[in-house]
């Protein structure tokens, strides 16, 4: 049968897609697909090269990086003298020359962070006014973004590869357009995507609310929403991924310290002199896996909270997150059009 499937290739190569899939369903086998998902990434430049470099590491044919994809500091490096160097890095201060600047970039980027050479009176204006301070973070997640989205092109150029970027509760509403100017890279963000013929994916990068008041914290009620306004447009509830930063509440991809949002910044919670542990996942998401059981849940957001857990048929996974490391940890998924076949967490 698979012979003259074959010549139907070199004649009519349109037919052979159709044919193809027709015997794979005959034959209840189903394709497999490969994905990759890792998320939480925050600004680190080295964990998202090693992103990029999953499809010929793990074979896997769909990327998908959860969100939380910008970062959380700037770093000032201020020329004191000509070839003369000072910052305050991690609350040490290092001064260094011109030799030791490559080096000391290259690694507050890999930690996630966005090296700013600034003047004196530049560092006093953004001290005296924190709208600078925003602007130029702004500046920053965007030119580093361009430049991700930039090397994506680049290494999959010619590649029929397709890289969903999504942005989380810590990311500004700003960054998908500098996600949406590439085809090898969408944001799916509030959409219905087709991964594959058999498979959809819902994405959301929205919160329920955070000690820290991020731009996408939202009430469980909007996240519920925001959730029900993708999944009532999705086709085949069985075969859908949701893409969901946030991880259902009270399960063992939701576990942290628990926080005292009532003070600035926010302090862990303790009893008898340990930090109490509790679940800050949402229950709109929760609720939403157990009402669809959609086949696959993919979420992060609790970088702790490294684990798997089926809720009835849907697998849900968090990779977690050890960003500031370096270390990009990651799930290999692979899965047909009935079930998830296996799934491995990775980390390097
Ligand atoms: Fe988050």
């Amino acid at each position: 049968m698979c012979g003259q499937f074959h010549t139907h290739l070199r004649i009519i190569p349109n037919c052979y897609i159709e044919i193809r899939r027709k015997h794979f369903r005959f034959s209840g086998m189903g394709r497999n697909h490969r994905l990759f998902f890792a998320t939480d990434v925050h600004g680190s430049e080295i964990c998202f090269r090693k992103f990029l470099n999953a499809p010929k590491l793990y074979q896997v044919d769909t990327l998908v990086l959860g969100g939380d994809i910008t970062g959380k500091v700037i770093v000032p490096i201020v020329e004191t003298a000509p070839g003369k160097f000072v910052t305050t890095f991690l609350d040490i201060k290092q001064e260094f020359d011109q030799d030791k600047l490559k080096a000391f970039e290259e690694k507050i980027t890999n930690s996630g962070y966005y090296p700013y050479h600034a003047t004196e009176d530049q560092m006093k204006s953004l001290k005296n006014d924190r709208s600078n301070v925003d602007k130029l973070f702004l500046k920053l997640m965007i030119e580093r973004l361009e430049s991700w989205v930039k090397l994506t092109e680049e290494t999959f150029k010619g590649k029929a590869v397709v890289c969903y970027i999504t942005g989380g509760n810590d990311d500004p509403y700003e960054i998908s357009e500098a996600l949406n100017k590439s085809k090898r890279v969408q944001d799916p963000e509030e959409r219905v995507v087709q991964l594959d013929d058999e498979h959809e994916m819902i994405s959301l990068g929205y919160s329920n609310p955070t000690p820290w008041k991020l731009p996408r914290d939202v009430s469980e009620e909007v996240l519920a929403e925001k959730i029900e306004a993708m999944t009532s447009k999705v086709q085949n509830m069985p075969t859908c991924v949701f893409n969901l930063h946030v991880p259902p509440k009270e399960s063992m991809l939701d576990q942290c310290p628990l926080l005292d949002g009532s003070v600035d910044p926010p302090k862990p919670v303790s009893s008898g002199g340990q930090p109490v542990f509790a679940g800050a996942g949402s229950k709109a998401v929760l609720d939403a896996i157990q009402k669809h059981q959609p086949l696959l849940g993919l979420h992060g957001h609790i970088h702790e909270s490294r684990a798997a857990q089926k809720f009835g048929r849907t697998l849900c996974l968090n990779p977690g997150s050890e960003y500031s490391e370096g270390i990009l940890r990651g799930a290999i998924v692979t899965y047909n059009e009935k079930k998830i076949l296996s799934y491995q967490f990775t980390s390097g």
